[in-house]
């Protein structure tokens, strides 16, 4: 990264440091995984400031690349055609997807289960900047736990009503299907991991998926052997770095059932 790598000013410093912060360290704490850190610096190609969250030396992830998050809610809602929506969020991260998701009038409960508590804790502390508005929606509810865990369970995703059911489920965890974080997880992408998953579904619920990679042939027919209809959308958004375009994928499935939307 160009320019001048300085910690944030602490109360009282000012004129001890550089004048001209591009690069502040908001936080970072040790977990089981690794040390986790908050940065935000001054992105020079887009001009605006941009917040990362590392685990030790890898990008997590990216203010700077929020089209296909954002998407992944819009996409993933917009194939239900239920009225009112009780939405699960995998993976809180900078929380795009969770704020798209209340965007739509149709939702009525949002849990976003997160593994780290720090995450959430950036959030609830407003040191993330969309978290005050997050956590302040009484529509929302942060839950600290493993997705993973949570799908596998006959419990799943509520701790305060075991075995209750929702309208759509929302995952952005892993790079994609194929290239997970921990290999733990590879069984949820698995026919047997998705049935799984869609037991937590009421009749005509929604599964989305957020992809780093181009969708995958395999990746569509694990879905189409549990949902009914499901698609492949490639989403493309400009990228400064490479003065190009780059794309996400975002896969939709959605079971069969009495509000089905086949659109
Ligand atoms: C790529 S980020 C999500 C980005 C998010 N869609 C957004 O709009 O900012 C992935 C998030 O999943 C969390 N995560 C990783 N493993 C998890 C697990 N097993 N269960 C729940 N959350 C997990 C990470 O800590 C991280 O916050």
């Amino acid at each position: 990264m160009a320019g001048t790598v300085v910690r944030a000013v602490p109360d009282g410093a000012e004129g001890m440091w550089p004048v001209n912060l591009r690069f502040e360290e908001l936080d970072w704490r040790t977990t089981p995984l690794g040390v986790i850190s908050l940065r935000r610096r001054r992105d020079r190609a887009s001009d605006q400031d941009v917040y990362e969250i590392k685990l030790d030396e890898e990008f997590l992830m990216s203010s700077l690349f929020t089209v296909a998050e954002t998407d992944l809610a819009r996409l993933g809602l917009a194939a239900s055609s239920a009225s009112e929506l009780d939405v699960v969020v995998g993976g809180l991260g900078l929380g795009y997807t969770a704020y798209a998701a209340l965007e739509d009038q149709r939702v009525r409960s949002l849990q976003v289960v997160e593994s780290l508590g720090e995450v959430i804790e950036w959030h609830r502390s407003g040191l993330l900047p969309l978290g005050e508005e997050l956590t302040a929606d009484p529509r929302t509810r942060p839950v600290h736990g493993d997705f993973f865990a949570m799908t596998a369970s006959e419990e799943g995703f509520d701790p305060e009503a075991p075995g209750r059911r929702f309208h759509a489920v929302l995952l952005d965890i892993d790079h994609s299907p194929t290239n997970v974080l921990d290999p733990s997880h590879a069984w949820l992408y698995e026919v047997e991991g998705l049935r799984r998953l869609a037991g937590h579904l009421h009749p005509g619920g929604v599964f989305a998926l957020w992809s780093d990679d181009p969708p995958q042939e395999e990746v569509i027919a694990a879905l189409a052997e549990v949902f009914a209809v499901v698609r492949a959308h490639v989403v493309t958004f400009d990228n400064p770095y490479t003065r190009g375009a780059s794309s996400n994928t975002v896969y939709t499935a959605v079971l069969d059932g009495p509000e089905q939307n086949r659109s």
